[in-house]
């Protein structure tokens, strides 16, 4: 009998200290600072910038690049930059978590549900340069892709 109490205050424990450590993890490690701007996912497309998404001149060499993530595409999917702009991109998702990734670059986004991240990059080189989806999305996360082109 005393052994079931102290097998079900044992496991009551584990199971404690397990909550604590993955709300924590939750919390830490997949909420980064840039995401604490919020946004409501189902009207995304309505809210501004997300409703006139792709490249804004704002001034000299400085540059806003918003973008919108769904299942299974980025808005836009072709993108031009001239070379030597400074770029704050936002991106968004009107469903569920995707990634943003530029490869050849170090932007890496995981982008949440309600959330807008931002990352600014500077694009000093030319040439061609692939966005992907990193986060599995469901069927059609492979299709998942579009371009930068910096001219
Ligand atoms: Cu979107 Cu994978």
């Amino acid at each position: 009998k005393f052994e079931k109490i102290w097998l079900t205050f044992g496991i009551g424990t584990l199971l404690v200290f397990l909550t604590t450590v993955g709300v924590g993890a939750f919390y830490m490690g997949t909420q980064p600072a840039s995401c604490l701007v919020t946004i409501d996912p189902e009207k995304v497309r309505e809210t501004a910038p997300f409703d006139n998404p792709g490249l804004r001149h704002i001034e000299g060499n400085k540059y806003e690049l918003n973008i919108v993530t769904s299942a299974f595409a980025f808005t836009p999917n072709q993108i031009q930059i001239p070379k030597g702009a400074e770029v704050v991109i936002n991106v968004t998702t009107t469903d569920v978590v995707h990634g943003f990734q530029v490869a050849g670059t170090n932007i890496n986004m995981m982008v949440h549900p309600g959330y807008i991240n931002t990352y600014t990059q500077k694009f000093d080189k030319t040439g061609e340069y692939l966005i992907l989806c990193n986060e599995y999305c469901g069927a059609g996360h492979h299709l998942m892709s579009a371009k930068i082109e910096v001219v």
